[in-house]
């Protein structure tokens, strides 16, 4: 069977909706495969529209009956929605459909996980509930009755009324249908409240199965009042309904969803407890409630105009918990980690088949659209304007948008707009950065004559698909400068650089500097400054900026690994030295210290040597890593116990950023003691932990070194019931594996009874680690090619999103050698060819495989 190409959808083709909604009435009669979903639209022609057709989208629903003021129709329905003649002045259309959650597998729409019904709308989910203008520039108030024999039926707003078997919601806020949700179950709650800055008391809740999840929720309430608080301490925003919802959920696609006074969340997004969570999964925890939270204001109250703005809303939350992440834990800290995921993630995108402008132009399936360039690439966009007009101008401009536009569904030009108009800046350069795709490189020359430095900038961007000629950006680079001694000279200062080249001089010098150059990472750019690697362990010894020192460590380690893995070099002591100085600097945050030993990783590697013109060779860089690794191990040998002693953190668990930079230090120390004794350390770490941070840190420790197989195996008896703890059991075994049987591992995995490709968890702790294992990924038997190609053709005919997220394992395809690249086209086209391959994977295919 040949279906139609799929329509791609352009940004320059927007047009205002035809009708407008006054409001909205849905009635819910829940059956697991017979949901009726009754609904009651009042309708009204937009003065501003440019047509009167009326179309509603609907998807996969039966239509019952529909009528116009009362009067029966039949409307004309296709596979995408549908359409009717219908009175050219306000009416009322009603509609019955039934849908059937319990086979949604897709996980979009209504569907049921372990009993419970749950939705997920964003992007286009709604118009698999029912039929409706289903596009976040119509906006309307809801109000919802569920009919079901379940205890618990939750929706948006606030409650309205109840009674036995049924419940109804009222929400005052004009929202588009992507922000719609539902959930009913047998749950508890874990009540709190919050009294916002206006004095309102609000009830919150989160929402769980009966079970061990009721002890796991307390952390993210608190992480959710801390939320709530600052945001009214920060950017004045105040919570504006009587209850705020959560709830957790085990099949879910994505990590949570803003939905209006109901966000519902993937459990390993809000589900915490000291047994069963890690350091970092606290930490995440945190920042996705809060994102969640956040986009109340920025998201909901100023929602999108059309998708193609989705960054205005995600790359500006993301900021935001960027924020707030530094406020509550460590400024320095987050930004390395913010910096650490950006490079690994977005600048692959960025370097590959998948690039695309943080505003895009144009899609196919806007799912495929949630990216780490729109997320993090917007929030750095957001970061850039904050330093380029000062912390005022931000503060003014932020006040006037959320003034001017509170209840409108906008666009990234409104967005500049109150910027410009706030701070008189001229931003029509700057707004590049939402068009133009591609990593600008900015390369670096100085000079020193007669007391003035001289620093020149130049600025290129690669080509992207769609995209060959790149003009200059505006690229704000936060230089300091530093004499012999390590003494700052000359304090952070933003060089703005909008040419392609640009000299910067700097007086009144005694003698030449060492320049820091993109402090604080001032700008998404790969900075190309060739220095001496004595320069650089001189920055890490003593760069002030910690951005900067703990990126010279990087920049150092990454040029040993390449030089080791042209020439199997020994490493540079130069770097050891300095690695060993930092360890035992006692001033220093142990948190900072861990990240500073931590290496480049090796996909980073790979890009670095495609950046140098050479082809990489995964199993190589892999031994570069591995013997580097040892190196360090040896020459830190004398200082690791004590260090590891020291960080040593008594009392009971506590997921604070001082207890968990110490933890991270010391596995940091285990995992290195590890490689020279045999596993030792990390047995006994095992056997004595009593949080999850620190027994799978050990087990982590010992899986590297090819034992921990009784740990393994002890682990399962113990934790087999949980299933968020079974995804890490799962997803260590692949990430740890040796890359010859990485393959086998996960394929072995995908054999045990408790794996399921229906839970996505589930499926991304084998997948994504298989991802993970750069040279397991790519050995040259190609055999985890073939595994997850057979696996993610299973996984389209019943979750399209997750399968096309996780096909961009293969973006880095054209970077490898001849036969590598043959097996991988040749998965890629094996998944392009399956019969009845989903929208949304053959959107991906098609692009990767460029
Ligand atoms: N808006 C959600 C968030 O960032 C993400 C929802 C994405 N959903 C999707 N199907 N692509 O918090
Ligand atoms: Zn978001």
């Amino acid at each position: 069977m040949q279906t139609a190409a799929p329509q791609k959808i352009y940004l320059k083709d927007y047009t205002p909706p035809a009708y407008l909604v006054d409001s909205v009435e849905l009635t819910f009669k829940l059956a697991p495969t017979t949901t009726r979903v009754l609904s009651r639209i009042a309708f009204r022609p937009n003065p501003d529209a440019q047509s009167r057709d009326f179309f509603l989208h609907g998807e996969q629903l039966k239509l019952i009956s529909a009528s116009i003021d009362g009067v029966s129709i039949t409307p004309e329905v296709t596979a995408t929605g549908l359409t009717h003649t219908v009175p050219n002045a306000p009416f009322v259309f009603e509609a019955e459909v039934e849908i059937s959650p319990a086979t949604n597998t897709a996980l979009e729409g209504l569907y049921m996980s372990n009993g419970m019904y749950c939705t997920q709308c964003e992007a286009e989910g709604f118009r698999k509930i029912t039929y409706y203008p289903d596009r976040p520039d119509v906006m309307s108030v809801f109000t919802v009755r569920i009919e079901s024999d379940l205890p618990v039926l939750l929706s948006n707003g606030n409650p309205a009324a109840k009674g036995d078997g049924w419940a109804e919601w009222h929400d005052p806020w004009p929202k588009p249908a992507y922000l719609f949700a539902l959930v009913g179950g047998d749950l508890v709650n874990h009540p709190d409240r919050f009294t916002t800055m206006s004095g309102k008391d609000v009830e919150l809740n989160i929402w769980v199965r009966p079970g061990d999840d009721e002890q796991k929720c307390a952390f993210g309430m608190e992480a959710l009042k801390k939320s709530m608080k600052w945001d009214e301490d920060v950017y004045g925003r105040e919570y504006d309904l009587d209850i705020f919802n959560i709830v957790a959920v085990d099949d879910f696609n994505m990590g949570a969803m803003e939905n209006k006074g109901l966000n519902i969340f993937n459990s390993s997004a809000v589900l915490a407890s000291p047994e069963t969570s890690t350091d970092a999964n606290f930490e995440r925890i945190e920042a996705i409630i809060a994102h969640e939270y956040f986009h109340n204001w920025t998201g909901n109250r100023i929602t999108c105009r059309d998708w193609f703005q989705l960054c205005l809303k995600e790359g500006l939350t993301v900021f935001r918990d960027q924020q707030f992440t530094g406020d509550m834990r460590s400024h320095a800290v987050k930004r390395i980690d913010d910096v650490v995921v950006l490079r690994a993630h977005q600048f692959r995108e960025d370097n590959g088949p998948l690039a695309h402008p943080v505003r895009p132009e144009s899609f196919v399936e806007i799912n495929n659209f949630y990216t780490v360039t729109v997320y993090e690439k917007g929030a750095e966009i957001i970061g850039m304007l904050k330093r380029l007009v000062g912390d005022e101008g931000y503060k003014n401009a932020l006040d006037l948008y959320f003034d001017r536009h509170d209840g409108d569904a906008a666009t990234i030009e409104d967005w500049l707009q109150v910027f410009e108009d706030a701070t008189g800046r001229d931003l029509s350069q700057f707004a590049k950065w939402y068009s133009q795709a591609g990593t600008p490189r900015v390369s670096v020359t100085d000079s020193y004559a007669d007391g003035t430095y001289s620093l020149t900038l130049s600025q290129q961007t690669p080509a992207t698909p769609d995209q060959d000629k790149k003009t200059p950006m505006v690229i704000p680079v936060a230089v300091g400068l530093l004499n012999d001694n390590g003494d700052e000279i000359v304090p952070t200062r933003i060089l703005e650089l909008t040419e392609a080249t640009q000299t910067f001089t700097f007086d009144g010098l005694a003698s030449k500097p060492v320049p820091s150059i993109l402090r604080g990472f001032s700008a998404p750019v790969i900075l190309e400054h060739d220095q001496t690697n004595a320069e650089r362990a001189f920055l890490l010894a003593h760069d002030t900026d910690p951005f900067n020192r703990w990126d010279a460590g990087r920049t150092l380690a990454q040029d040993v690994l390449l030089q080791m893995v042209r020439e199997d070099a020994t490493p540079d002591t130069a770097y050891l030295d300095g690695l060993l100085a930092l360890l035992r600097d006692d001033n220093l945050d142990p948190a900072f210290r861990a990240l500073a030993l931590s290496l480049p990783s090796q996909d980073d590697t790979a890009q670095a040597l495609v950046d140098a013109g050479e082809t990489p060779d995964p199993t190589a860089i892999y031994r570069a890593h591995e013997a580097l690794t040892l190196h360090i191990a040896q020459h830190l040998q004398d200082t690791l116990p004590r260090i590891y002693a020291d960080m040593t953190v008594t009392g009971p668990y506590a997921p604070d950023a001082v207890s968990a930079g110490k933890r991270s230090l010391g596995n940091r120390m285990l995992s290195l003691m590890s490689k020279l004794d045999g596993g030792k350390q990390a047995s006994q770490q095992y056997a004595t932990a009593d949080n999850m941070t620190q027994q799978l840190a050990a087990l982590a420790s010992l899986l590297k070194i090819g034992k921990g197989a009784d740990e393994l195996a002890a682990f399962e008896q113990r934790w087999h019931h949980d299933r968020l703890v079974m995804d890490k059991w799962f997803g260590l075994q692949v990430s740890c594996a040796a890359p010859e049987d990485a393959a086998k591992v996960a394929a072995k995995l995908t054999e045990h009874s408790a794996f399921t490709m229906k839970n996505p968890n589930r499926f991304r702790a084998v997948f994504g680690a298989l991802k993970g294992n750069t040279a397991g990924f790519h050995d040259p038997s190609g055999a985890s090619y073939d595994l997850l190609a057979d696996w993610l053709i299973k996984l389209d005919a019943l979750n399209p999103q997750t399968t096309a997220r996780m096909s961009t394992s293969f973006d880095t395809w054209k970077r490898y050698d001849a036969d590598r690249q043959t097996k991988m086209k040749a998965a890629l086209q094996r998944i392009d060819k399956t019969p009845n391959l989903s929208r949304d994977t053959t959107e991906m295919v098609t692009r990767i495989l460029g």
